[in-house]
């Protein structure tokens, strides 16, 4: 039966389709049955009724493809400027109209037809829902097709005085930032000036037209008055001659909320290899680089604080480094500082003494590009010129430093893109208060974000958008201190107390394995907390029950550190038998890695490797209330951070998993070839065991080599198995040069290379009154004391 119609004239086959679908008057839809009984077209569909809004109670009157999984929605009446309604409220067909009364009986109209009379309405199988009158010949007196919404169907045409106006995001359906309208017998796109309908510049246009029309064959064209059809604009991404087939696909063209003009395609069949909606074609190309007001009004295609890129043919936005999206739930309605930004932020008692260049530093991206908010052009500049003068300025939030030239940009950041070649960008973001005095610092500083910061630097700018940024903004800085993992603190260090479930939580389950170390397994995991993000938890094993005291502590002594050249604690959780400690993650490992990898690290980064680590063991030994005998020194035991700083690990754990009772073999810590040999005599174990294990280490910083090689033998090379001996016959030998393997940076520095194999061997002398202190390695590393010729280190 349905096969036959389709032959028959397309007058006759709509003659037909009305009489099938008469919704008489008084007809009445409620909110409660809809699912079951919303107005079908005479195929199925299409339907007409409410449609609840996900994770809400609240519903609007849509139409919606009836029959695929989606129920994809391609008009409703919010974009008429109805609210959503609450449950209960129903829709009433009258002879003036479509009434929707809700439960408190209000009633407002879907469709008004004022002097004509309705006789009934129908949903149509092109998805047109129409309300016709008898009076005049079964005239249509309303159609959806002339109110539309963001999404466009076969056979509907848009004529001059109606828009296309997107929705705010996925899954809000109410009037969003982008129009497509008629002007002057053009069609033309416009970002709007949201929650306002006024229109910024164009940034799309179809040409010529006095309708857009989109016909039963699914072509999308301009058509002019004397019937001239243009197709969209020449756009690579809007493919002409495509075979279309509305037998079997549903198309829609759609204004999507980033505000590009989308036909989809959807298969009919539901046991098509091909489910959901796909991109058939879409103006413009890159909506990224398109939307630009040419007086800077609005945030571009993004949000403001954020940039724009393409991915698989669609925008996204990316909020800055140190930002977050003001509403989570939309990456395109930008981003806010996630901590204060602006003059004034700095103004609490205890940060009054800070300096600003402690107080913010920069994070670098690279290609993107904000082409407007420049405030100040500063030439010629030195970048650490132009990075300190954004520090102090509070106005300034990124710096641009190209070719001599310093720009200073304020905040918001508009019309953000990714662009290949495009700035380098330096973005003002607050550190991590080093060194802070103990106390209730975290407590202030949140106090801190509640204020308004933005004051004064946007005047000028939109006021409503202002606002309503300022009122989210205060929203969402409240709603996220909840969200922070509630942490307690040491009484006397910044260093948080963490539960069990917090850190499971966090390293999902301890899934990801970063190392396996003398003191247990380090995991990967994620925090939400101000300064860190990615953490390293340590999962202490072979440490006794019962020595909570102890633990504290040992952990108040570790917390209290704080140097550069030393991995910070942020936190621990002592539950039982779970001790874990956290601790800022390194990205670039161990110094293991990088001595021992293929290509060696250059010279000069392991003479700065080398000198950061005798700072962080006189730190450790000279510095601290009580000293702290590491007793593990190794490559393995050296992390390496983002700028290549080496910072030392696993420090202060030693005392606590020493066993109390006498030494034995067994219980030595430390690794075999870094021991000190006083390990195995019957004499106390000092600061000086570092000094011999760092001794070893230092060699193999020289040579880019292990302690122990597990050499062939036969292969003349035996002499170089076991590094010390080997370094000390080369240097008794002169031939020091052997021990670099033809490092052109280490034979170039002669001096220095001499100086430092003279260091290391006094470091492993075996008699430990014979080893130099950290403080005096430092000294001579750094060349400010002579090294005298050290005798044997094997008497
Ligand atoms: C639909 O309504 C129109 C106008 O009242 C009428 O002419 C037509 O016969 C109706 N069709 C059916 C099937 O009720
Ligand atoms: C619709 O309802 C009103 C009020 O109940 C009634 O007066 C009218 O006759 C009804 N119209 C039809 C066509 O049933
Ligand atoms: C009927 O009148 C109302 C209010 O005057 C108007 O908004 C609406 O567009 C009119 N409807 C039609 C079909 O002309
Ligand atoms: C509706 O009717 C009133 C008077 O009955 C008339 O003044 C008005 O112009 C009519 N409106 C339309 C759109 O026909
Ligand atoms: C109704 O349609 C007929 C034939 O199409 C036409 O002759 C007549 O004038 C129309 N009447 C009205 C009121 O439009
Ligand atoms: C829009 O224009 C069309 C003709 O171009 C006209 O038939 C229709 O009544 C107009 N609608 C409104 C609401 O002005
Ligand atoms: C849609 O967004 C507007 C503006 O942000 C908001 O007022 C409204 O509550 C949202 N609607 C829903 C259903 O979330
Ligand atoms: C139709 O009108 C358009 C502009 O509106 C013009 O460019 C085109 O040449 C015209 N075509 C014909 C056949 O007149
Ligand atoms: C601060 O911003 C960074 C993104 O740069 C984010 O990873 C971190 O979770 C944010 N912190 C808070 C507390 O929102
Ligand atoms: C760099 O700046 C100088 C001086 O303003 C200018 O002459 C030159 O063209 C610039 N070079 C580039 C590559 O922009």
């Amino acid at each position: 039966m349905a096969s036959a119609t389709f032959f028959i004239s397309p007058l006759l086959f709509l003659h037909i389709t009305l009489a099938l679908a008469n919704i008489t008057i008084n007809s009445t839809l409620y909110t409660n049955n809809n699912n079951n009984n919303p107005w079908r077209s005479p195929s199925g569909e299409f339907a007409f009724g409410f449609q609840q809004i996900k994770d809400t109670k609240l519903f609007i009157v849509a139409i919606w493809y009836d029959k695929i999984l989606e129920k994809t929605i391609v008009w409703n009446s919010y974009s008429q400027s109805n609210n959503p309604t609450p449950t209960g409220s129903k829709i009433q067909l009258t002879q003036s109209g479509l009434k929707l009364t809700t439960p408190n009986g209000e009633s407002t109209w879907i469709a008004q037809t004022n002097n004509t009379t309705v006789s009934y309405g129908s949903m149509l199988d092109t998805g047109n829902f129409v309300l016709a009158s008898s009076d005049n010949n079964n005239t249509l007196v309303w159609q959806s097709f002339k109110n539309p919404s963001d999404t466009l169907l076969p056979s509907q045409i848009l004529e001059p005085n109606l828009t296309l106006t997107s929705r705010l995001k996925d899954s809000n359906y109410t009037r969003g930032r982008f129009q497509l309208y008629f002007q002057d017998n053009f069609i033309l796109f416009s970002p709007l000036a949201w929650p306002t309908e006024l229109r910024y510049t164009y940034y799309e246009d179809f040409g010529p037209a006095a309708h857009l029309v989109f016909d039963e064959r699914g072509e999308i064209y301009a058509e002019a008055k004397n019937g001239t059809r243009t197709p969209p604009k020449e756009d690579p991404n809007w493919r002409p001659d495509l075979v279309l087939d509305t037998w079997n696909n549903y198309y829609r063209a759609t204004l999507d909320y980033y505000g590009v003009f989308t036909q989809y395609v959807h298969s009919k069949d539901s046991n098509s290899q091909q489910q959901g909606w796909r991109i058939l074609r879409y103006i413009p190309g890159d909506i990224c680089t398109s939307v630009l007001d040419g007086y800077g009004y609005g945030s571009g295609a993004c949000g403001y604080n954020s940039y724009c890129s393409m991915l698989e043919q669609r925008p996204t936005c990316t909020c800055l480094d140190g930002y977050t999206l003001i509403d989570p739930s939309n990456v395109f309605g930008g981003c806010q500082p996630n901590f204060t930004l602006g003059c004034g932020a700095d103004n609490s008692d205890e940060e009054l003494q800070a300096r600003p260049e402690e107080l913010y530093t920069f994070k670098v991206l690279n290609d993107v590009d904000f082409p407007l908010n420049d405030y100040e052009k500063i030439q010629p500049y030195t970048l650490d010129a132009c990075q300190q003068d954004c520090l102090k300025d509070c106005i300034c939030a990124v710096a641009i430093y190209d070719n001599q030239t310093c720009w200073k940009k304020r905040f918001p950041l508009s019309f953000g893109k990714a662009k290949s070649g495009g700035q380098t960008i330096f973005i003002k973001t607050r550190v991590a208060p080093l060194g802070t005095p103990p106390g209730s610092k975290s407590k202030k500083d949140d106090d801190n974000n509640v204020k308004p910061v933005f004051i004064g630097l946007l005047t000028g700018l939109l006021v409503i958008n202002v606002v309503l940024l300022a009122a989210v903004l205060s929203v969402i800085r409240l709603k996220k201190r909840k969200r922070e993992i509630k942490v307690s603190s040491l009484l006397e260090t910044n260093v948080h107390s963490f539960s069990y479930e917090a850190l499971k939580e966090a390293t999902r389950g301890f899934s990801e394995e970063l190392g396996r170390g003398s003191f247990g397994i380090v995991y990967k995991g994620t925090i939400e907390s101000r300064f860190y993000n990615v953490v390293a938890v340590k999962k202490l094993d072979g440490l006794a029950e019962g020595r909570e005291k102890e633990f504290k502590a040992e952990l108040n002594a570790i917390g209290k550190t704080s140097h550069k050249n030393l991995v910070r604690l942020i936190g621990f959780c002592d539950e039982g038998t779970n001790r874990l400690l956290v601790y800022e993650f390194m990205s670039n490992g161990s110094l293991a890695n990088f001595l021992f990898a293929l290509d060696k690290p250059n010279w000069d980064l392991r003479v700065r490797f080398g000198l950061g680590i005798a700072r962080g063991l006189v730190y450790l030994h000279e510095e601290c209330d009580t000293p702290i005998i590491h007793c593990d020194i190794k490559p393995q035991n050296i992390l390496i951070d983002d700028n290549f700083i080496a910072k030392i690990s696993d420090f202060g754990l030693a005392k606590l998993l020493l066993s109390d009772q006498s030494r034995t073999k067994t219980m030595i810590r430390g690794t075999r070839g870094y021991v000190a040999p006083e390990w195995f005599r019957n004499v106390p174990v000092t600061v000086k065991v570092d000094v011999y294990s760092f001794g070893v280490m230092l060699l193999e910083i020289i040579c880019c080599r292990r302690s122990v090689l597990m050499l062939e033998s036969g292969g003349g090379e035996e002499e170089k198995a076991v590094l010390t001996d080997w370094a000390y016959d080369c240097y008794l030998e002169s031939r020091i040069n052997d021990l670099v393997d033809g490092d052109t940076g280490a034979l170039a520095d002669k001096g220095r290379l001499q100086r430092w194999v003279k260091i290391a061997i006094w470091c492993i002398q075996e008699h430990n009154e014979m080893r130099p202190t950290m403080g005096m390695v430092l000294q001579m590393l750094e060349g400010f004391v002579e090294v005298s010729d050290p005798p044997s280190p094997f008497s």
